[in-house]
C-alpha cells in the first residue's frame, strides 16, 4: 500500500516524502536481495555530493539519496532561510547517477508535533566546531540517527570535506549500535583546489579568488609537516596567511589526531588539519590528511 506513496512523476527517478513509502520501498528491495546504500545530503548537490553517490552504487545495488536541510543544525542566527534550496535541480543531477530513489521528507515529517528527543555527543563532537557552532552537532547527530534508522541502510557515505562530522557519524554508528557502515568518500575540489561546498555559491566574485587561499595554506602546511616541520610555527604562519588574505577571523586552524581529533603536539600518527574561516559572510571550512614523516 504505502508503496503507491512512491511518486515517480515529478522527477526523473523516484520520489518518496514519507518514512512509510521509503520503508515499502526499501523493504521491497531487500524482498529481491539487493544491498542498500544511502548517501544523506542537505541538497544543493555538486560534483561532491555525485562522487559519494557514485561510491555508494560501487558498494550496493541500490542507492537512496536524501535531501531535507535540517533546522536542527542551524542557530536562529545562521544560514537556515538562505540555504540554498534547489530540489528540482537536485532530482535532475540525481537521476543521471545510479541514485535509485530520493529521499525528501518535509520538516513535519522529520520532526512531528510533539517532537521531543535529540542525541547528544562528546568525543570527537567536542572542541573545534562545536566552540563555534555548539548546537550544531546534536543537530546532525539527531536527523543523521533518526536518517539511518528511516532508511535502515547496509552503508552509508559521508564526504571527508566534513571530517569532523565524519568521525561524529562513525561514533553515532558504533555507539547507538546502528547496523551500518560509515564509509567515507574524498573531498572533491575545484581546478583550482577550492573545496566543493553548497556555501561557495555565498562568495562574491572576489571572495571566490582569496578562497582558494584556504586549501592553499593546509595543503602547504601538510607537506611541510610531512617533511618534519614544527606544528606551532606552522600554524601561527597558516593563520597569518589567512588574515593576510582577508579571512577574519579564523576561527581555528588546527593539526590533530585523524582517528580520535585530540590534540598533538608532533605527527607520530596520521594527523588531520582541520580550519574554519569566515570570508566576507561566508564561513568556509576545509581539512586535509598529514601523513607522519617518514
Ligand atoms: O553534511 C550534510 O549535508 C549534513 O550535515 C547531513 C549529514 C546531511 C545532515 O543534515
Amino acid at each position: 500500500m504505502p508503496l503507491s506513496e512512491i511518486d515517480t512523476t515529478t522527477y526523473s527517478l523516484p520520489l518518496a516524502r514519507t518514512v512509510s513509502a521509503l520503508r515499502a520501498q526499501v523493504a521491497q528491495w531487500r524482498a529481491e536481495g539487493a544491498r542498500i546504500a544511502f548517501v544523506p545530503t542537505m541538497g544543493a548537490l555538486h560534483a561532491g555530493h555525485l562522487s559519494l553517490v557514485e561510491l555508494a552504487a560501487a558498494k550496493a545495488e541500490r542507492v537512496v539519496v536524501s535531501v531535507f536541510v535540517n533546522p536542527g543544525q542551524f542557530a536562529p542566527n545562521e544560514d537556515f532561510d538562505a540555504y540554498p534550496r534547489t530540489e528540482p535541480d537536485d532530482a535532475e543531477k540525481l537521476a543521471e547517477t545510479p541514485a535509485a530513489l530520493l529521499y525528501a521528507p518535509n520538516a513535519r515529517e522529520m520532526y512531528p508535533e510533539g517532537f521531543a528527543t535529540t542525541v547528544s555527543l562528546a568525543g570527537p563532537a567536542l572542541d573545534l566546531e562545536t566552540n563555534f557552532r555548539p548546537h550544531f552537532f546534536d543537530g546532525v547527530a539527531t536527523v543523521v540517527a533518526k536518517l539511518l534508522i528511516q532508511v535502515g541502510p547496509d552503508i552509508a557515505v559521508f564526504g571527508e570535506k566534513d571530517y569532523q562530522q565524519l568521525l561524529v557519524v562513525k561514533r553515532l554508528a558504533a555507539d547507538l549500535d546502528l547496523p551500518v557502515e560509515i564509509l567515507s568518500g574524498p573531498t572533491v575540489r575545484e581546478a583550482d583546489g577550492l573545496a566543493l561546498s553548497s556555501r561557495n555559491a555565498y562568495l562574491s566574485p572576489e571572495d571566490r579568488q582569496t578562497a582558494v587561499k584556504l586549501a592553499e595554506v593546509i595543503h602547504r602546511m601538510a607537506r611541510n609537516l610531512e617533511a618534519g616541520a614544527r606544528i606551532s610555527p606552522e600554524v601561527e604562519q597558516g593563520k597569518h596567511v589567512l588574515y593576510q588574505a582577508g579571512f577574519n577571523p579564523v576561527d581555528y586552524l588546527e593539526v590533530r589526531d585523524a582517528e580520535t581529533l585530540e590534540r598533538i603536539d608532533r605527527i607520530a600518527r596520521p594527523a588531520r588539519i582541520l580550519v574554519a574561516a569566515r570570508l566576507g559572510t561566508t564561513r568556509l571550512i576545509d581539512n586535509c590528511a598529514v601523513a607522519p614523516p617518514t
